[in-house]
């Protein structure tokens, strides 16, 4: 406690009615406020094989001195959470970005849905019980992308195609489309659809869809497209 704070504690000793509230404040001052960790998304959306940036703060009070730092993932259960970059699960895809000051962001690259977990930051100081875990922490949930169509349409039809992911991709994400591999260079698509207007027979084919800047692409789903008018002719 410095000299300000008793300070303060002797003048509210005068000012008797408040005094207990005021303790209140000063212990609670004393004994967390400066500790903390502070992450800027508490939840993200990865698509599968991509790298994910977990940015994250933290804080001590000063007069403590960093001695170990890392990330563990929940559940968090037992005496001493384990160090992810000793997990080989982990270790060639994890990567430190943070320093031993303040900030503790962490890459995570070719995430798998074996990802998909709560993770946390963890900090060791050189004081006894100087120790923290930043709870609660980040939540990550890894999806990939499966288009949706129907299986025939007929010609002259207007067919939406729709690549479909299992959480909610950053708003600034950019759909692209493929037809037998080839990637579709028409504006014709829509946030994640692709709205094929007077459905031609060139257009049937194997459509799969990707994330622009990602390597992932989506199993690819048969669109087939019949033509009517050829079914009344006699053979
Ligand atoms: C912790 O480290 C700080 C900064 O180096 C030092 O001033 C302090 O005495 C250390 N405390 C203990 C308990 O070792
Ligand atoms: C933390 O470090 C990362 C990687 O070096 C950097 O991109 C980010 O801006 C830093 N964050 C803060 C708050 O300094
Ligand atoms: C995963 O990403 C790497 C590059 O980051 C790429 O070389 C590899 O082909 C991708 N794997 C799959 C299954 O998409």
């Amino acid at each position: 406690m410095s000299f300000n704070t008793i300070y303060v504690l002797l003048m509210s000793v005068r000012m008797a009615p408040r005094l207990p509230l005021i303790v209140l404040l000063m212990i609670h001052g004393v004994s967390g406020a400066d500790w903390g960790v502070s992450y800027s998304h508490s939840h993200i959306c990865a698509l599968k094989n991509s790298s994910v940036i977990m940015s994250c703060t933290y804080t001590y009070p000063t007069g403590y001195k960093i001695k170990k730092v890392f990330w563990t993932k929940g559940p968090v259960k037992g005496v001493e959470p384990p160090d992810l970059s000793e997990d080989p699960e982990y270790s060639q895809r994890l990567q430190y970005l943070g320093d031993k000051q303040q900030n503790c962001t962490i890459r995570l690259s070719h995430v798998t849905q074996k990802d998909a977990h709560m993770y946390y930051f963890r900090f060791i100081t050189n004081v006894t019980d100087g120790v923290w875990l930043g709870k609660p922490g980040v939540t990550l949930t890894v999806t990939d992308l499966q288009v949706e169509a129907p299986e025939r349409v007929t010609e002259g039809d207007s067919v939406r195609l729709t690549c479909k992911s299992s959480c909610a991709l950053t708003d600034g994400a950019t759909f692209i489309w493929y037809r037998n591999s080839q990637p579709l260079t028409e504006r014709r698509d829509r946030n994640n659809q692709l709205l094929l207007q007077s459905v031609r027979r060139e257009d049937a084919g194997r459509y799969s869809c990707a994330l622009h800047g990602h390597t992932y692409i989506s199993p690819a789903v048969q669109l087939s497209v019949t033509c009517e008018y050829r079914l009344t002719f006699p053979p």
